[in-house]
């Protein structure tokens, strides 16, 4: 432990369970001095197990469905008068896809459902950025994190409709990003992570073919939880200040690589 982000006070959604890429972070940033509030939507809240990590992590938990502005406007005021002040750091760790979970093909999208998972896992974010930016609630040198997958960039067949929802998401990043390095001296990022055995994650079709897949191309293999974990960190402390409007890719080299000899392998 390196006390990073000692003095620094946040705000993590997307803690459901501990094996939530947002859990192994809030463990991480706590160990590393950080103080902060938990977030998740209510029905969340009721059937994950935050309340665990909450008394781990000696952390106050405050619904918001990230949708909804004024749940969020709540939840900033609160966050601040917990935390004793304004904001450091924030991680976005928030997906869903109504056709992933029904099952919808690409190209057989319920619109109703893109829209809502569109809302829910890319304009979430800019409704967080904004409430934020408003409020006037985060403090210079800030840092913001979302997170992000490479099928933002190129085709992965059963990712669905989360690949669009992870580019939209990735261009909020940058252009809100310009406006809160500009103007209040606040960095915002996106971290691209590799595939990760998690809800979200395992609800993709096909994920265990596509995670070992990952894992062979990948000269590093795959990135864990924990790894993205540390990764934030870095993001959050001081160390990175000048790094802002970034997608940065934390996948132990895989996208990069054309082949791997371990993937040739099994076609020779
Ligand atoms: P997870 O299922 O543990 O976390 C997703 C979170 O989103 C849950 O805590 C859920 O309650 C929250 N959420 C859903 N709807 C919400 C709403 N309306 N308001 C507030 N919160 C809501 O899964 P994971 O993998 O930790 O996901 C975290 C982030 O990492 C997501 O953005 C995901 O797309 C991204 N990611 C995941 C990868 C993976 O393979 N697991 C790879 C790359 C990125």
């Amino acid at each position: 432990m390196y006390n990073l982000l000692k003095g620094k006070r946040g705000i993590i959604f997307g803690a459901l369970d501990e094996n939530s890429i947002a859990w192994k972070t809030a463990e991480r940033v706590h160990e590393e001095g950080g103080v902060f509030v938990l977030s998740n939507s209510p029905a969340s809240i009721r059937m994950g197990s935050i309340m665990q990590l909450a008394q781990k992590t000696d952390s106050k938990v405050i619904a918001a469905d990230a949708t909804s502005v004024a749940d969020l406007e709540n939840l900033v005021d609160q966050a601040m008068e917990i935390i004793g002040g304004k904001i450091d750091f924030v991680l976005h760790s928030i997906g869903m896809s109504v056709n992933v979970r029904k099952g919808n093909h690409y190209t057989n999208q319920n619109y109703e459902y893109t829209e809502k998972a569109w809302n829910v896992s890319a304009v979430s974010f800019h409704k967080v950025m904004q409430v934020l930016y408003k409020k006037d609630a985060m403090n210079e040198w800030g840092s913001i994190v979302a997170l992000s997958y490479m099928a933002a960039q190129r085709v992965f067949p059963d990712y669905n409709d989360m690949a669009d929802n992870k580019a939209y998401l990735e261009s909020i990043a940058r252009s809100f990003g310009y406006f809160f390095g500009r103007d209040k001296k606040v960095r915002v990022n996106t971290i691209s992570q590799s595939p990760t055995a998690t809800k979200a994650g395992q609800g993709v079709k096909g994920f265990d073919g596509f995670i070992a897949f990952a894992d062979k191309m990948a000269p590093l293999g795959n990135a864990s939880a924990l790894d993205c974990a540390n990764y934030t960190v870095s993001m959050f402390s001081d160390l990175t200040k000048m790094v802002t409007l970034q997608n940065l890719l934390h996948d132990g080299g895989f996208s990069n690589m054309g082949v791997s000899q371990q993937v040739m392998e099994m076609f020779e």
